[in-house]
């Protein structure tokens, strides 16, 4: 490997972190970011292309795996386990989000939001707590591992004008929610379990939304999108290296007391 002995030694001893939905967006900039800091990183997804890609730009392990499937999500652990002898940090991550009126949506669309988002972080964190508890902490007094799951502040709040077009995705986000405290009721103290809330975040998500949005409303591409922004306290739209900030902060020592909260990252938007 290149580069100078701290980076090496940060290569072997830095954190194991998995993220699920990593091929693209938010979970990707968070697979660069804890890479970034030293930690080693194994990138998942559903989608076997995007999975490789980012396993290819970190030159780290990739798993391709579908989170509505239990075992699928303890091969993603198995496999990095063998890798890294074991698993630090799980980002349930990967999810789905549609537009549908409440009054159109049928049982199959409230099935696949439900089983992505919420089936699927709980196959992710099942899988995950299993190994954690069976590991040693890091280090004496920490936890043995920790677990942060993707929620938004949709699950807790409205979601602006396209709150009565997303019901299936805004209960979804808050049964994440409910999840992160349930676990971390159940897993302390010796794993940790919090969700992120983040608000308006610029990824292939929100594109599609967006594009959605228009089809539904016949209103101008890009509308959406521009009032959203326009009502974020912090003048400018969410980067998905805002949420890599707070879940390296959730990750990270100084978070060690912090369990069974959901915080958003925002900007503000869910005060205004
Ligand atoms: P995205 O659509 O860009 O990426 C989601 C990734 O999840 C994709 O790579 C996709 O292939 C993967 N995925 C979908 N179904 C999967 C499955 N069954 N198994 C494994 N992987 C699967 O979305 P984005 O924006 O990066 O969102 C990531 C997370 O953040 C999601 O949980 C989303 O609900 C949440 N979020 C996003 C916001 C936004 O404004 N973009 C705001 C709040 C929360």
């Amino acid at each position: 490997m290149q580069g100078s002995g701290a980076m090496t030694r940060a290569a072997i001893d830095g954190p194991v972190v998995a993220i699920t939905g990593a091929g693209q967006g938010i979970g990707r900039a968070l697979a660069r970011a804890f890479r970034a800091q030293g930690a080693r990183v194994v990138v998942s997804d559903i989608d076997a292309a995007s999975c490789a890609a980012a396993a290819d730009e970190l030159q780290t392990l990739g798993v391709a795996a579908d989170v509505t499937h239990a075992r699928q999500c303890a091969t993603l652990v198995e496999r990095t386990v063998a890798s890294f002898g074991r698993l630090d940090v799980m980002i349930c991550n990967a999810g789905i989000m549609q537009l549908k009126p409440l009054l159109e949506l049928d049982g199959a669309d409230w099935d696949r939001m439900l089983g992505v988002n919420v089936k699927g972080s709980f196959l992710t964190l099942q899988a995950a707590a299993r190994q954690m508890l069976a590991q040693p902490p890091r280090a004496e007094g920490r936890p043995r591992g920790k677990i942060l799951l993707m929620a938004s502040i949709a699950g807790r709040s409205g979601a602006g004008p396209i709150a009565s077009v997303i019901p299936h995705y805004r209960a979804s986000k808050a049964a994440v929610i409910s999840l992160a405290q349930s676990a971390a009721i159940t897993f302390a103290p010796q794993i940790t379990v919090n969700a992120i809330c983040p608000g308006l975040v610029e990824t292939d998500m929100w594109q599609r939304m967006d594009r959605d949005w228009t089809a539904l409303q016949g209103v101008p591409r890009g509308q959406a999108w521009q009032q959203r922004v326009a009502a974020v306290p912090m003048g400018r739209a969410q980067t998905p290296d805002d949420v890599a900030d707070l879940a390296m902060f959730l990750a990270s020592p100084a978070a060690d007391y912090m369990t069974g909260q959901s915080i958003n990252i925002d900007g503000g938007l869910m005060m205004s």
